[in-house]
């Protein structure tokens, strides 16, 4: 991992420089490049706005890590109401939460009511969440938490991340149940214990877990692959993948970043392949920013231009 890369995720988590940044008007515009705002409203706008391309969307809220417990019921009902206003505008919208922002931090139990209250009302109007997945200590609950709603419906997923050893027994052990799967490289500091330290390992498990959940065996109800990456090379060899193995469309979604590879996003979208584009919007969006430059510090030279253009 690269010394820039480790600080920057470093900085993401430090609560006196997210304080600063997040007041100084050039980091903000720079931000506008990945966020379309900080309201619903503008998430809804943008995934209005990708609709013309064939590109569908999942709106997210930032925020991790609560300080109260309240917060995790206002969450739930803002997703709620996000759900319903989804439903009306008639967009391909899903939403994605993450277990920390619904109080899995505080009482287990608080999280897997306000899961249940989301997931019943996403199924009701024939939506579909998304669970994100954030540092490794909370992998173990969160697949507990997902196995527990796909008994529920099957119009829930969920990301696992290429960088930790473990992720492919789990992928295994989720097979069977016909899981939506979202493969990512992942986004945190973890030590290598854990993860993977070299890149391209990651790179190398990240085709080695998309070709096991595309193989036919893995193909049952309710089974999706969600491709989520930028890495172009990565996605147009499972692109070949995919159409040497005559994998059907309805088996997987390409999905990236808003304001991230637009030209690639407009490029599959064109080609015909199914593309999700997650839109994330909120005030708390400084540690998420942080992981965004991480993963690409060439990103820092387009904040310094920002701040002197
Ligand atoms: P990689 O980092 O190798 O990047 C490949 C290329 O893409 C780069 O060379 C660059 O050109 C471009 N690129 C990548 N990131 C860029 C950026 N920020 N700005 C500009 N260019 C960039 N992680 C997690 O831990 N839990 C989760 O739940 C999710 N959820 C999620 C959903 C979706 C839809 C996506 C696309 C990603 C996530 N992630 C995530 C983030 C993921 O783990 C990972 O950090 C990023 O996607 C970057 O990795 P890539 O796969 O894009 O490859």
């Amino acid at each position: 991992m690269s010394v820039m890369r480790k600080v920057l995720l470093a900085g993401s988590t430090n609560p006196w420089l997210r304080d600063r940044a997040t007041k100084t008007a050039f980091v903000r515009r720079s931000v506008s490049r990945f966020m379309p705002g900080e309201h619903v409203e503008d998430a809804l706008r943008a995934a209005a706005e990708l609709k013309p391309q064939g590109i569908t969307t999942i709106l997210t809220k930032l925020g991790e890590n609560l300080t109260g417990v309240e917060e995790a019921e206002q969450v739930t009902l803002h997703y709620l109401d996000v759900l319903d206003r989804i439903d009306a505008s008639g967009l391909d919208a899903h939403i994605s939460i993450k277990p920390t922002q619904l109080g899995l931090d505080f009482d287990r139990a608080l999280c897997e009511r306000n899961l249940d209250r989301l997931v019943e009302r996403a199924d009701a109007l024939g939506n579909f969440l998304w669970i994100d997945m954030e540092s490794s200590i909370y992998v173990e609950r969160t697949i507990e938490l997902f196995r527990r709603a796909r008994t529920q419906t099957a119009r829930v997923g969920i990301a696992l991340q290429a960088y930790l050893y473990r992720t492919e027994k789990d992928v295994e052990s989720l097979v069977p149940l016909g899981a939506a799967i979202r493969i990512v490289k992942g986004a945190y500091l973890e030590p290598p214990t854990v993860a993977f330290p070299k890149k391209s390992d990651v790179d190398a498990n990240y085709l080695k877990l998309c070709t096991r959940l595309l193989a036919p065996e893995a193909r049952k109800p309710g089974a999706l692959l969600h491709i989520a990456t930028h890495d172009i090379a990565l996605a147009d060899r499972l692109a070949t993948y995919i159409r040497d193995h005559r994998v059907p469309a309805s088996a997987y979604e390409f999905a990236m970043l808003y304001g991230i590879q637009r030209n690639q996003q407009a490029r599959l979208a064109q080609q015909g392949q199914r593309l999700r584009v997650l839109i994330s919007y909120g005030e708390y969006w400084f540690p998420w920013y942080m992981r965004r430059l991480a993963e690409r510090p060439a990103n820092m030279w387009f904040v310094v231009r920002t701040l002197f253009g």
